[in-house]
């Protein structure tokens, strides 16, 4: 009976560790967003992150290292509105109140200057001719490779 009440407090222990300490929290992956020659200089593209956070990414110089591009939120931190790239006035834009970003994502005009509200800004890396974003482990979701029909 002893030998029971081991196990179970032991496996119960187990459960508990991983539950207050899961093994994930904090990591992260790189996963792939396009070529590099899918976007020119001045170009720039939508794309949604594994927990559906949306992106906009943007080249912003030649060169094939991961500071030529840039990948901020595309939500805007005032209301939400969807935020875009002006390659032509070199900032991010929100048409709903004339929200306007510099190239860094940093608040310069409208209600988003007015509350010092910045863009979320996500890390790149390029890996050969691959750009390459940084997710948080926790919301990648893995297919269930089972599958059932
Ligand atoms: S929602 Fe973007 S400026 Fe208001």
């Amino acid at each position: 009976m002893l030998g029971g009440l081991t196990v179970g407090y032991g496996a119960f222990a187990s459960y508990a560790i991983r539950f207050l300490y899961p093994a994930n929290v904090g990591k992260s992956i790189w996963q792939f967003v396009c070529t590099l020659d899918q976007l020119k200089v001045n170009e720039s593209m939508a794309f949604t992150m594994p927990s559906g956070a949306k992106v906009v990414v943007a080249r912003q110089a030649e060169g094939d290292s991961a500071e030529a591009f840039i990948a901020l939120s595309s939500v805007c931190p005032h209301l939400g509105c969807k935020v875009h790239w002006e390659a032509v006035n070199d900032r991010f834009f929100c048409p709903c109140h004339n929200g306007a970003f510099d190239a860094q994502g940093a608040p310069t005009e409208g209600p988003p200057a007015s509350a010092n509200q910045y863009l979320t800004r996500f890390p790149l890396s390029v890996e050969g001719n691959l750009l390459l974003i940084e997710v948080p482990v926790n919301a990648v979701t893995v297919p269930d490779a089972g599958g059932t029909a």
